[in-house]
């Protein structure tokens, strides 16, 4: 295969967005699977009239209502934080199983050790002597495309290619003609021999619970032919999440249109935005309590590669 009929990861890296719609935009016979113009909520009259509209939380009474229901009911209703995002993202209360399978997300992408992006950057803001909220800043601006932000590209992606009747060769195909990589495809360490228990927790988890997994049983089959390719190219944990969320919101019975306006608003990312703080936010502590100095990069680990000097 020529060199640049390869797959080239800089296409989408570089910006997922912009490339994601203007590739989709160029494939007549498929719907787009994001940037849908959600329907205007908006009342011209009202809007003129209040500088923010809100649909979710009042504050005005005794105590803080979350879509209707005081605070302390919801607390004697025993409902937990899975229970709390439903109503505050999803405007629905959850069924137990949905709210279970969000905290369960929450728990597995808490923190995944110090070298990772998000850690990584954060305890060196913390190093430098950062305060706490700036080093978690640090850290959580390192999500994106490579790192703990495909989720919100691969539920898009996984669901445009079911929802359009591609097959899972036909998706692959048409990923590579369009030389993206498949976000939530890949991983840096593990492969099909040293699988990541955490997808393999909530796959568990989706299959024993939810009603059907409809979007994950079609992941699976394009993760087989990538995995044919190159065994890291499994279904990694982004991947994972995206799909199953998308198969959650479907079993909550939101319609078309409700799922597409939360995609779009990137509802995906942000299961692992709040999971991941809470690791983060550990990070930074631990370094504050172990009073850890300054961290700089050892000479040993750069490539100092300027004109005229040799490699060693
Ligand atoms: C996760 C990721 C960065 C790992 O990358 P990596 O280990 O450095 O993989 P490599 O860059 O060595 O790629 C190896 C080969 O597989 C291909 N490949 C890698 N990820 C791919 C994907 N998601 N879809 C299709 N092909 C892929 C590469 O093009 C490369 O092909 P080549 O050998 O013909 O050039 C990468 O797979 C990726 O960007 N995945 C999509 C984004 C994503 O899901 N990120 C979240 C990770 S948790």
């Amino acid at each position: 295969m020529k060199k640049e009929n390869k797959i080239k990861k800089n296409l989408i890296i570089e910006n997922p967005k912009e490339n994601a719609g203007a590739a989709i935009s160029k494939s007549k016979s498929y719907a787009q699977p994001k940037h849908t113009p959600a329907k205007s909520i908006k009342e011209p009259e009202l809007e003129r009239k209040y500088q923010f509209i809100t649909t979710i939380s009042d504050d005005r009474g005794e105590e803080i209502k979350y879509l209707g229901i005081p605070l302390s009911k919801l607390i004697e209703d025993k409902n937990g934080i899975g229970d709390i995002i439903g109503l505050l993202w999803l405007k629905r209360k959850l069924p137990k199983y949905a709210s279970n399978f969000v905290e369960l997300v929450i728990e597995a992408v808490a923190d995944h050790g110090p070298c990772v992006s998000g850690a990584h950057n954060a305890i060196v803001a913390a190093r430098a002597g950062k305060d706490l909220v700036s080093s978690v800043a640090s850290g959580l601006l390192t999500i994106g495309p490579r790192f703990g932000g495909a989720i919100d590209e691969a539920g898009h992606y996984f669901k445009w290619g079911k929802d359009s009747g591609l097959s899972p060769e036909g998706f692959v195909n048409e990923m590579m003609k369009k030389r993206m990589l498949i976000p939530g495809i890949g991983h840096k360490v593990k492969n099909v021999n040293n699988p990541d228990k955490r997808v393999v927790l909530l796959i568990n988890y989706a299959r024993k619970n939810f009603q059907k997994t409809e979007y994950l049983d079609y992941v699976l089959k394009i993760e087989k032919i990538t995995t044919s390719k190159k065994e890291n190219l499994i279904l990694n944990i982004d991947g994972c999440i995206g799909v199953l969320l998308v198969d959650m919101l479907k079993s909550i019975e939101l319609t078309e249109e409700e799922i597409s306006e939360r995609l779009n608003a990137g509802l995906l990312n942000a299961f692992f935005v709040l999971g991941r703080t809470i690791g983060i936010i550990g990070h930074v502590i631990d370094q504050k309590l172990l009073k850890s100095n300054l961290y700089r990069v050892p000479y040993d680990d750069v490539l100092y590669r300027l004109p005229g000097q040799e490699i060693p």
